[in-house]
């Protein structure tokens, strides 16, 4: 059994302008202990989708579907459900860590709170873990900076103490949404390579969502494209690059920078994505897409194997993009 088991999910917005489909039908499994990366453009869906698993949706959202953790339903679940799993067994880590981190509060007090009410430890047991969390996160001298203010750590400092505080009741699974995009790129570098440390020495599976296509290459076994709240194409990372195969997938790749053609234009996807108050009947990057006809208009195949792991959805066979 797959340790998160996601089926047709969608997640809608009622709003003024009318509803907006910002996940429609995905689904997806993960196994224990494996790393898979969610990839798309800003809009796409994928902060709403993990929101969704969460339970974490703003209150004019409405998830349909189903999502089961360790085989059971968590969607839309009760909190004496969802509550204990989102303590213990999934933990999420956000692009600003001021999202869940109390400015008010000494790293210190937060950190320890999470411990002595979950795991109920005493308040000195629970102070010296988190000064060994601090120090698992390669915060310089931990013992002595666990007692300062959010604030007085700098950018990637503080990513890393949200990062320890998440992984304080040991996550069976952790989720993290664009968790370097707001860093500079040294850092960002560091903060991935503590990921990837941190998810071997605990063994959690990591779903890791990122609209940077060469962020997953170097740390996710799988790769999800989604566009338009759907699933364009799901695969073992090397072949994705490799041998993308969905018009979209390529696109992305085409706007990754490579040391080889340094100084050459990048060349990023013409068009925008589509406006989800009204979601597209047919394939959503349709309008974007060189390959499409008028059947991409009207209707999307459903996603398909085409090799062993390997799914597209795209009206066009490979064939006929080649
Ligand atoms: N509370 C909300 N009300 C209405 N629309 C929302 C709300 N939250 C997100 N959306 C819309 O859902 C879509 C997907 O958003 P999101 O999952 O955050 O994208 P991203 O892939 O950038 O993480 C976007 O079109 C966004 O505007
Ligand atoms: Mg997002």
């Amino acid at each position: 059994m797959a340790m998160l088991d996601i089926r047709n999910l969608s997640v809608r917005f009622d709003t003024p302008d009318g509803t907006v489909t910002a996940v429609n039908g995905v689904s997806l499994s993960l196994d224990r202990g494996e790393t898979l990366g969610i990839v798309g453009e800003s809009g796409s869906g994928k902060s709403q989708l993990a929101f969704a698993v969460m339970g974490l949706l703003a209150k004019n959202g409405r998830a349909t579907g189903s999502v089961a953790f360790d085989g059971r339903e968590i969607l839309n679940a009760p909190p004496a459900v969802i509550n204990p799993i989102r303590a213990q067994k999934i933990a999420m880590v956000f692009q600003d860590p001021m999202t869940s981190l109390n400015p008010y509060m000494r790293v210190s007090d937060q950190m320890a709170e999470v411990l002595v009410h979950h795991k109920g430890m005493s308040k000195a047991q629970a102070l010296a873990e988190c000064v060994r969390m601090l120090d698992a996160v390669k915060i310089p001298d931990a013992a002595g900076r666990v007692r300062l203010f959010p604030h007085e750590f700098s950018g990637g400092m503080r990513q890393r103490v949200m990062i320890a505080m998440s992984l304080l009741c040991r996550p069976e699974l952790l989720i993290a949404d664009e968790p370097t995009t707001a860093l500079d790129v040294t850092v960002q570098a560091q903060i991935m390579t503590l990921l990837g440390d941190l998810r071997r020495d605990l063994g959690m599976a990591t779903i890791l969502i990122t609209h940077d296509l060469g962020v997953v290459a170097g740390f996710c076994e799988r790769v999800i494209v989604l566009y338009g709240g759907q699933i364009m194409e799901q695969s073992p990372t090397d072949p994705l690059f490799a041998t993308p195969a969905h018009p979209y997938t390529r696109g992305l790749l085409g706007a990754i920078p490579r040391v080889d053609q340094e100084g050459e234009e990048l060349s990023a996807i013409p068009g925008s994505p589509p406006n989800m108050t009204r979601p597209p009947k047919g394939c959503p990057f349709a309008p974007r897409c060189a390959h499409a006809g008028e059947d991409c208009l009207d209707h999307l195949d459903p996603l398909t194997e085409f090799a062993p792991g390997r799914f597209r959805a795209c009206n066009r066979s490979l064939e006929e993009l080649a």
